[in-house]
């Protein structure tokens, strides 16, 4: 057996878990899904499945987490032995391992915005100028892959110094940090001219916008957004020391990781309308605005470079935790070393993100149903991926971790009252999953 890590304080397990939820999901992701399915409608909706889906299943991976102190796979081995729920860490290892090839393509992106802001690249170019420049790098194949590994090898470095020296410390200081620099573009989006459009955008819903493929999209971010259906939140739990309050701790992980993501949509669409960039046009959205508000604003520059490194570390802290779940499963189960696993699995998700990123060039036939991979693997993952994880994991807790035991964990041994606990049995055992089923069999056409 390794020894295990496990966070220092109640206030390091929180960074950490805000920082895997916090990343490319609220400030890339989330303004571009908002776009594409017309926004203020779908974000009410998201904030519904935020709270009645996504925060019941953060406590649930917290909690089945905590309690096995186990990696995702060993987790449901120990639970449940002889019996079919490991396959949910085999999904969760799936999943992991998708999404890390996807993300640290993006992630390359915000480095290379990084050098881009550094040696001041956007400085007065056209919003035109900006977009075909951004469709150039991507179409190059080679140039983002450079950067992919940059960020692949970071992550790797991290990962291997351990839980403590790692991923506890750089969390603290960013997460913050981020957070004020958003709130400056918050204000700055006041001076915009399309600040009108761009707030009603956000907040005036149209519910006839609202269709099934919305609500599959309001649900794949909610989980993509706060980490949830593979497991890593789980591997998490298991760190989360046993006096802590889960409760506390999940619901501040969602509040935070919810304002992040509407402040990231109050700073962005503004600047949207304003450029004449289209809402709805997909994964580019965010790369193809932000230099645009950098190039306008006063200090402009430094901001910029500012929030592009913060970008870049908030990308870190989750490619980490999605790097953990892999490193977990493959030090404990198959008893390699933290070195070794960490080379292998970083190198193999490696190897896909190449896939990914040569599948956004231009002519390429790396397709999967109509889409280039990236695309696909980013929706798939999102949309039924995480939430059929997410679906087992709830049904779990509530139907076959025994109530005792959950509420032993969630009060941590009586020390904490559980308020709601029959609110949240309730949600775990029929809420959660019927809403989750009900989506997908509407998307599917059985309802
Ligand atoms: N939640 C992270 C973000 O918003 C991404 C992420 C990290 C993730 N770990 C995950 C997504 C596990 C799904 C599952 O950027």
């Amino acid at each position: 057996m390794h020894k295990r890590g496990s966070f220092g304080s109640r206030f390091g397990a929180i960074a950490a878990a805000a920082g895997s939820a916090i990343g490319l999901g609220n400030i890339w992701r989330y303004p571009y899904v908002v776009g594409e399915n017309g926004g203020a409608a779908f974000i009410l909706l998201y904030l519904l499945i935020v709270f009645l889906i996504g925060l019941p299943c953060l406590m649930s991976e917290f909690a089945l987490g905590r309690f096995t102190r186990k990696n995702v796979f060993g987790a449901f081995r120990k639970l449940a032995p002889k019996k079919k729920w490991y396959l949910i860490g085999v999904l969760g290892i799936v999943t992991s391992f998708v999404i890390l090839a996807f993300y640290s393509v993006v992630a390359g992106w915000t480095v290379a915005f990084l050098k881009d802001s550094l040696i001041n690249e956007f400085s007065g170019l056209s919003a035109a100028a900006i977009g075909s420049n951004f469709d150039g790098f991507v179409a190059s194949g080679w140039e983002p892959l450079l950067w992919t590994f940059l960020f692949c090898l970071i992550t790797a470095l991290i990962v291997m110094l351990g839980i403590e020296n790692g991923i506890e410390r750089y969390n603290k200081i960013m997460m913050p940090m981020l957070l004020a620099i958003l709130l400056v573009l918050c204000i700055n989006s006041f001076s915009l001219d399309g600040f009108k459009e761009g707030i009603a955008f956000l907040f005036r819903p149209d519910f006839s916008k609202i269709t099934v493929d919305v609500a599959l999209s309001a649900l794949g971010q909610a989980f993509f957004s706060l980490s949830l259906g593979m497991g890593t939140m789980m591997t998490y739990g298991s760190y989360i020391r046993r006096q802590d309050n889960l409760l506390f701790t999940s619901s501040t992980v969602a509040i935070a990781d919810l304002s992040i993501a509407i402040l990231a949509g109050i700073a962005i669409f503004p600047a949207v309308f304003s450029f004449g960039i289209e809402p709805g046009s997909g994964p580019d959205l965010v790369f193809k605005t932000l230099p645009n508000i950098f190039g306008q604003m006063t200090g402009g520059y430094l901001l910029g470079i500012l929030f592009f490194l913060l970008l870049v570390v908030a990308a870190l802290t989750s490619s980490v935790s999605i790097l953990e779940v892999l490193v977990a499963y493959c030090s404990e189960e198959l008893n390699l070393s933290r070195k070794k696993s960490v080379i292998i699995c970083a190198t193999l998700a490696f190897g896909a993100s190449v896939v990914c990123a040569l599948s956004q060039m231009p002519d390429s036939s790396l397709k999967i149903a109509g889409q280039n991979i990236f695309d696909f693997l980013d929706t798939f993952s999102s949309s039924y991926l995480m939430p059929v994880g997410g679906f087992f994991i709830v049904i779990f807790t509530g139907w076959f971790f025994g109530k005792q035991r959950l509420h032993a964990e969630l009060s941590s041994d009586g020390v904490y009252k559980v308020r709601y606990f029959n609110l949240f049995l309730f949600i775990v055992r029929y809420l959660a999953p019927i809403a989750i089923a009900f989506i997908f069999f509407s998307k599917i056409g059985i309802l």
